[in-house]
């Protein structure tokens, strides 16, 4: 069985290789989209924040109705054996449930049990550069749904974004709903403006980003005064600042946004000053207690 390398999967209570992992053609994640997700950082071989991903995934599968029995520390457990079976030091976690295989219609099958499934990947590479020159985005309308504080497994309106950010030659697509400015396309945004970090509030616009809440935390320890408040697609034109951030990307600064110029079209100081104490907190996470 291929284990090493690229990679390794757990589903539904055992462990194999990507290449065995097989999901029935009637299994409601693949039929709907019914079903949620979390994506875990694994550094230096230690999953990183994997308590709040997993208070996440829960509140997440409560709010679709979706039931599964497996305990946060098995949960763990087996992240931390598809770590250490795959030998992967810096990799991607994933996690995702959805409510099971039954016959198609629509609503919730009676008895049925959740599919459940861990894996893991090596990280994927920032395109060169990024961190240092900063990457590039444009904005789009909003089309997603009216609950997008559910990590749901349903990223269509995400993917036609992301891919058309990339036919532009662009990073990253910045959502704007009703001329205020949600989040990217699997990120959420910060903008410097007149010295105050600011950011979308945690509603049904967003997802709440584990990433986004230990920046504000870390602006907060830094004497940086922030702000969770609403602002249009003007303000990211005039922001001293503007960066974006994700679990897989970490802090991101972003310099161009529909061909114009950020700031000085480079990386700004409050980005690299939070990058730094965000790498900090990295080096300073816990080995898991099990
Ligand atoms: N996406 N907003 C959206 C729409 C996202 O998809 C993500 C993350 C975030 C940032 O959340 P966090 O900081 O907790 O990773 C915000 C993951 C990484 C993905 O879909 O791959």
């Amino acid at each position: 069985m291929p284990m090493n390398g690229n990679g390794l999967v757990w589903l539904n209570g055992s462990f194999m290789s990507f290449e065995e992992a097989r999901v029935s053609i009637e299994d409601r994640g693949f039929q709907f989209a019914d079903g949620v997700y979390e994506v875990v950082r694994v550094y230096d071989g230690k999953p990183f924040t994997f308590q709040e991903h997993l208070k996440r995934l829960r509140q997440s599968a409560s709010l679709i109705e979706l039931d599964f029995k497996i305990e946060d520390d098995r949960l763990k457990e087996i992240g931390q054996e598809l770590v250490s079976r795959s030998d992967l030091k810096d990799a991607e976690l994933y996690i995702q449930i959805t409510r099971g295989v039954a016959p198609r219609s629509h609503a919730f099958p009676r008895e049925i049990s959740p599919t459940i499934l861990l894996s893991i990947r090596p990280v994927r590479p920032l395109p060169e550069g990024a961190l240092e020159n900063g990457v590039s985005a444009i904005t789009l309308p909003d089309e997603r749904w009216a609950r997008c504080n559910i990590k749901s497994i349903s990223l269509l309106p995400n993917v036609l974004a992301k891919e058309k950010a990339r036919r532009a030659g662009a990073y990253e697509a910045i959502f704007i709903r009703n001329g205020i400015v949600t989040e990217g396309a699997s990120s959420n945004i910060f903008l410097l403006l007149e010295g105050v970090l600011r950011t979308p509030p945690a509603d049904w616009r967003i997802l709440r980003g584990i990433t986004r809440d230990l920046i504000l935390n870390l602006a907060g320890k830094e004497g940086l005064p922030s702000k969770e408040e609403e602002f249009g697609v003007e303000k990211l034109y005039q922001a001293e600042e503007v960066f974006i951030t994700s679990t897989a990307i970490e802090i991101l600064p972003v310099v161009e946004i529909d061909k114009r110029k950020i700031g000085a079209g480079k990386p700004g100081t409050v980005q690299h000053l939070l990058y730094q104490k965000f790498k900090q907190l990295v080096k300073e996470n816990p080995a898991p207690a099990l």
